[in-house]
């Protein structure tokens, strides 16, 4: 059977992880600075989290939802503990696009509306309402098609204030990514996001933070709203929640009345999960991983602020983006199979940068290092070129 063929894949085979490091099938070792796309928060193979992940699969892998689970409770306080956010109430799914989908309809059936606000190239995941909120035309199929989503241009505060006075009272929820990752690591202002907050205060429109790539802790603190001061009402998680083990959730403002049978799933919350979620909290905690985040992130994106070739280096902690000129635009590929480095990209020529939370100076030097060699020789590699076209 041949695998349905939707990814362009790099012809790499990787086997063995730790750390910040990945091993192919030949022994060549990878500096990862992409963690599988966000999804790598304590580390690849976190002894802690291979510990908790072994213990519970000898005693159950998963029992539905019918039955009480302790760990989910384990878990709901251990994550009101680390993101600071103690009242709120938690929802288990599996993955970044179902946490979004519950959030849209559960803030549907909160206010009884249909109208979502969400922003020009926004990514939100792959299902029926978070992709009709996601801008990219070619992944919404004609069936995800609805008139039920406006998007409007992000960090334009202007834009968000007249179509709350044209249709406030219509708006069901606004959901941002307060650091678009697939968008190509675009920030949002303080102000912004503080303007979405107070016209949803005043619409009673539910404000949901998509934080499923710029949360749980990759910005230096839990959640990427919390720089601007203020709190979502509905905060939707993945990625880094599980260190890869597939595992999402929202977190839900004491506001909202749950209601048996409102929200469901088969596998969301199940036991392995819910180890592998809790040990990385444990680990976060224990290493003080936001710390880390905040400082390492804050080193690197000056110190690729001093590489002239590169332009306007942003973001926040280790979510971190620029842009390359056209001369460098081979630079990824370069870096992937010369220098053995993962990085990630946001069409048309922007470089991701979403490491492990817990990655150290020294594999930040090393990719310091790689990239301004690797830059270097490109440049020259082009002035050779430039010349030598002049002569002819
Ligand atoms: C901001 C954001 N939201 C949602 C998703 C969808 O997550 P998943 O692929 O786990 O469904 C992604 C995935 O890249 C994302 O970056």
């Amino acid at each position: 059977m041949k695998l349905f063929d939707v990814y362009p894949i790099n012809d790499i085979n990787i086997i063995r992880a730790e750390g910040s490091y990945v091993w192919d099938d030949k022994g060549v070792q990878y500096l990862d600075m992409y963690g599988g796309h966000a999804v790598i928060s304590i580390g690849h193979t976190h002894p802690l989290w291979v510990k908790r992940i072994e213990e519970q699969l000898k005693q159950i892998a998963f029992y539905s939802n019918s039955i009480r689970i302790p760990i989910q409770q384990q878990l709901a306080d251990k994550l009101a503990e680390v993101s600071g956010k103690k009242d709120y109430q938690l929802f288990l799914v599996n993955s970044g696009a179902e946490a979004n989908e519950n959030a849209l309809k559960l803030a549907s059936f909160y206010n009884g509306r249909k109208k979502i606000i969400a922003f020009n190239k926004a990514f939100h995941g792959r299902t029926s309402l978070a992709v009709a909120a996601t801008d990219n035309k070619s992944i919404v199929a004609p069936v995800n098609e609805t008139d039920n989503v406006v998007f409007l241009p992000y960090n334009d505060e202007e834009a968000v204030k007249q179509y709350f006075a044209a249709n406030g009272n219509e708006v069901s929820s606004v959901i941002i990514e307060a650091i678009q990752g697939v968008g190509g690591i675009t920030v949002a202002t303080n102000t912004f996001l503080q303007t979405i907050r107070q016209l949803c205060d005043e619409h009673n429109t539910v404000f949901i933070a998509d934080e499923v790539q710029c949360g749980y802790g990759r910005t230096g603190k839990f959640f990427s709203t919390d720089h601007a001061g203020i709190d979502a009402d509905i905060y939707t998680m993945a990625k880094g929640m599980g260190n890869g083990f597939p595992i999402g959730g929202i977190l839900i403002a004491p506001k909202f009345q749950a209601k048996h049978g409102m929200l469901g799933t088969t596998f969301g919350g199940n036991h392995l999960a819910c180890a592998a979620a809790l040990a990385v909290l444990e680990v976060i905690e224990e290493e003080n991983l936001l710390n880390n985040a905040a400082e390492n992130g804050e080193y690197l994106m000056n110190e690729l602020r001093l590489i002239d070739a590169l332009q306007n280096v942003r973001g926040k902690g280790l979510m971190i983006g620029f842009d390359l000129p056209a001369a460098l635009k081979e630079l990824r590929k370069n870096l992937l199979h010369k220098s053995h480095i993962f990085t990630g990209e946001a069409k048309p020529n922007v470089v991701r940068l979403l490491p492990a939370l817990s990655i150290g100076r020294r594999e930040i030097d090393e990719f310091l290092n790689a990239l301004k060699e690797e830059i270097a020789l490109m440049s020259n590699i082009q002035n050779v070129e430039v010349s030598d076209t002049t002569k002819a």
